[in-house]
């Protein structure tokens, strides 16, 4: 599956997003090593915040499933990644993350979102 493909399954996923207070709808579609895509949406809560991002989700959800960090290609998001995330994904191991800022897709690996990073 291509970076664009996968952009393409975060755009569509993204409108399932639970989002009623900041009404910004963000999808991350994941494309682990074995070939299967894991989505996740952003989940906010009426207690601000409690809501989640949609890469967590995405990762939460994958590693319920049984993957761990290393398992993942190409994480595809919809909006530049928060800062938060921006640690996610560098403790998930993803080889380089795509998004969305300000009309343009851009690629970045998780060292370049995160230099100097904190890892214990
Ligand atoms: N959001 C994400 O889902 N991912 C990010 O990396 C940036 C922010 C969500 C959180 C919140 O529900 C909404 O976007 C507005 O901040």
């Amino acid at each position: 599956m291509s970076d664009a493909e996968l952009l393409a399954l975060a755009d569509a996923v993204a409108e399932r997003a639970y989002a009623p207070y900041s009404a910004l709808h963000v999808g991350c579609a994941v494309l682990a090593r074995d070939g299967n895509v894991i989505e996740g949406v952003n989940v906010e809560n009426a207690a601000y915040p409690l809501g989640v991002c949609a890469e967590r989700t995405a990762f939460a959800r994958a590693v319920a499933e049984g993957y761990r960090p290393g398992d993942f290609v190409v994480a595809a998001i919809t909006a530049s990644p928060c800062g938060g995330c921006r640690q996610w994904l560098l403790e998930m191991c993803v080889d380089r993350v795509v998004f969305r800022n300000q009309g343009r897709v851009v690629t970045m690996t998780p060292d370049e979102l995160l230099p100097e990073s904190f890892e214990l």
